[in-house]
């Protein structure tokens, strides 16, 4: 049923949110900003180039200083951010489209070149596996520092006001980021959470803080502006596993947002980019299931997979990531069965706005299939 007859092509409403269709753009760093965690001006072009999605959630945007993992990454701690990112969501809201920010803290998976040379913070001093991108290249990751008891509650504060920061950019409403073993999952996983306090040990004790994190952004936004990106089945960076029993875990904390009334649940299946699937233990769909808002579904998706998820009553919406990049008119191309560009890995992070917001739409194209960036055209 592909093109525009696509259920999933069609308007939809979630919360009081009204979507132009089902697809979302998924959440992608692309390291752009400034050392001040400022977006570029040419940011606004290549969102507003992709307001035709349903729904675009922001790249990853750090909630705090203490909160970066990478060089480029933006921020939503200061007043420049926030004026830079008002000129991203006047953008997409003049071309009809809706955007929330995904807000970030890295946790462990940062590098002390990030932080004048401290060690990054995590709830126990456990060092991923692997390396990091920093500023010259890769590097081996570090044992974090475990934070202190108290200085929890400060980072819920910290999150408080990046949602508010937030509000005053103009987006449509935040989706915390919980997944890819970032900090709010380092709390959730026992493989990175040995605490002995109120935020360790128990399932409800590591609960306590990605959930304290969320009530405090409903607290700015109203739960239905409020989604949660979550991820299982992610091995990332390297343990498995990284919980002993990923199912209940996951059942517990998705009980509780279902509690809070959130938006959504924005699901990775499988491994984020690398594969679908899913350990025979773990039953996604029955997780989904005990979610009562929307759920939206991500990770390899083809608008044929989606048509048979929505369907079968699987998933409300379908994030694409690396589609995008290269085809800010994605859903238009979705909807005429036009092919698609594929972009270099070249240009996913850092560097301009070559192969980023200077990939061409189809009428630029005028039946020339071409694939690269503009610029490199002239
Ligand atoms: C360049 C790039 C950057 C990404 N950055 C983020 C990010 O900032 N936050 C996040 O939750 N996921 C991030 N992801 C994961 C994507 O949101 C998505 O889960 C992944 O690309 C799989 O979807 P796809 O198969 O449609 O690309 C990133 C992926 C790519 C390719």
């Amino acid at each position: 049923m592909a093109g525009s007859t696509s259920l999933v092509l069609q308007p939809v409403t979630i919360g009081d949110l009204q979507l132009s269709n089902r697809i979302v753009m998924a959440p992608m760093t692309r390291s752009r900003a400034d050392d001040a965690g400022v977006i570029p001006e040419y940011a606004a072009d290549y969102y507003g180039q992709r307001a035709q999605a349903g729904l675009i959630v922001t790249e990853a945007t750090n909630i705090s200083a203490q909160g970066r993992g990478y060089p480029r990454t933006p921020g939503i701690w200061s007043d420049e951010q926030v004026t830079a990112w008002r000129r991203v969501t006047t953008a997409v809201h003049q071309r009809g489209g809706k955007i929330f920010l995904q807000l970030w803290h890295t946790g462990r998976m940062s590098h002390p070149d990030m932080h004048g040379g401290a060690l990054p913070v995590a709830p126990s001093a456990i060092r991923p596996l692997g390396q990091i991108r920093v500023g010259d290249g890769m590097k081996d990751f570090v044992t974090p520092r475990a934070l202190e008891t108290d200085e929890i509650p400060r980072i819920v504060e910290d999150y408080r006001r990046a949602a508010d920061k937030a509000k005053r950019a103009g987006f449509d409403g935040v989706e915390v980021h919980s997944a890819n073993n970032y900090l709010l999952e380092q709390f959730v996983r026992d493989s990175t959470n040995r605490r002995g306090d109120q935020y360790g040990g128990t399932l409800s004790n590591r609960l306590r803080f990605p959930l304290d994190v969320v009530r405090a952004v409903i607290d700015v936004w109203g739960a239905k502006r409020v989604g949660i990106r979550i991820s299982p089945v992610t091995t990332t960076p390297g343990e498995t596993p990284l919980d002993s029993h990923t199912e209940n875990t996951f059942a517990s904390y998705i009980d509780e947002l279902s509690k809070l009334g959130l938006l959504y649940v924005h699901g990775i299946e499988g491994i984020t980019q690398q594969s679908r699937d899913t350990p025979a233990s773990l039953n996604i769909a029955a997780l989904r299931r005990r979610f009562a808002g929307a759920y939206i579904a991500n990770n390899q998706y083809t608008l044929e997979l989606a048509e048979k998820a929505l369907a079968a009553g699987d998933a409300d919406l379908f994030s694409f990531g690396r589609p995008f990049i290269a085809n800010p008119d994605f859903v238009e191309r979705l909807r005429v069965g036009a092919p698609l560009a594929d972009a270099p890995k070249q240009y996913w992070y850092g560097g301009d706005a070559t192969g980023y917001s200077d990939w061409p739409p189809m009428v630029a194209l005028r039946g020339n299939q071409r694939s690269e960036p503009l610029v490199n055209q002239q």
